[in-house]
């Protein structure tokens, strides 16, 4: 039997995610999130799932250590690599990736600090405005680098729109919107491809079924 291995994003990502797989009868058999497992057989004797953080996803599909990842936008626009097609739009997880200032902050001509962990969208982003940014790399907590003035924007991830109102800041402009992605590695496309378009089919489906 075709084994294959699909790569999963932790936390929000993943507790909507699992509702879909088991409505195509995926099932992980230990419990992904009390579990220190980071790789957990599954219902399929095929199918094994990795549970990731959602940057390294897209890493193990472009290198085809897994076949499927299931990852968000945000992270996939971030990361940049081929060796993956990006098939289904799983339309969970929905955001928008967001440039967010103080309230009322009025940009100077000068050149602007951005601090995000979009590194890469941010610096594409504001190169397009024609915008001269001096970027400061975080791994969290975007929201308190203006309130500390370390920075004078920050690009994240906006929901609710909680985290900026409860730090004193306001989003500004729309960079992209995002959702949940499955991707596939490309070799696995061809290779393996009947039993991947079976797991496409049936995501498909379920998520149309929402
Ligand atoms: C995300 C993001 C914001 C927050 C936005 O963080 O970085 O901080 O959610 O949501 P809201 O608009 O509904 O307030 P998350 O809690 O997912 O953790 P992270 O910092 O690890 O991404």
């Amino acid at each position: 039997m075709t084994q294959i291995t699909i790569a999963l994003t932790k936390g929000r990502i993943l507790k909507e995610t699992l509702p879909l797989l088991k409505q195509i009868g995926l099932e992980p058999l230990d419990d992904v999130f009390t579990s220190r497992k980071l790789l957990f057989p599954t219902t399929k004797d095929n199918i094994r799932l990795l549970i990731l953080r959602g940057s390294d996803v897209p890493t193990y599909v472009q290198f085809g250590k897994a076949d499927i990842g299931i990852a968000g936008k945000d992270g996939l626009l971030e990361h940049q690599g081929d060796g993956y097609y990006e098939p289904v739009d799983l339309g969970i997880a929905k955001c928008r990736l967001m440039t967010a200032a103080p309230v009322g902050y009025q940009r100077d001509v000068g050149r602007l600090r951005v601090a995000t962990k979009y590194t890469k969208v941010a610096r594409e982003y504001y190169a397009q405005q024609g915008r001269q940014i001096d970027l400061i790399k975080l791994y969290g907590a975007m929201e308190l680098a203006p309130v500390m003035d370390l920075a004078d924007e920050i690009v994240d991830i906006v929901d609710t729109g909680n985290t900026l109102k409860a730090n004193g800041l306001e989003a500004r402009e729309m960079i992209a919107n995002i959702s949940s992605r499955v991707i596939v590695n490309k070799a696995a496309m061809k290779t393996k491809f009947p039993v991947i378009k079976q797991i496409l089919t049936a995501l498909e489906e379920a998520v149309s079924a929402k």
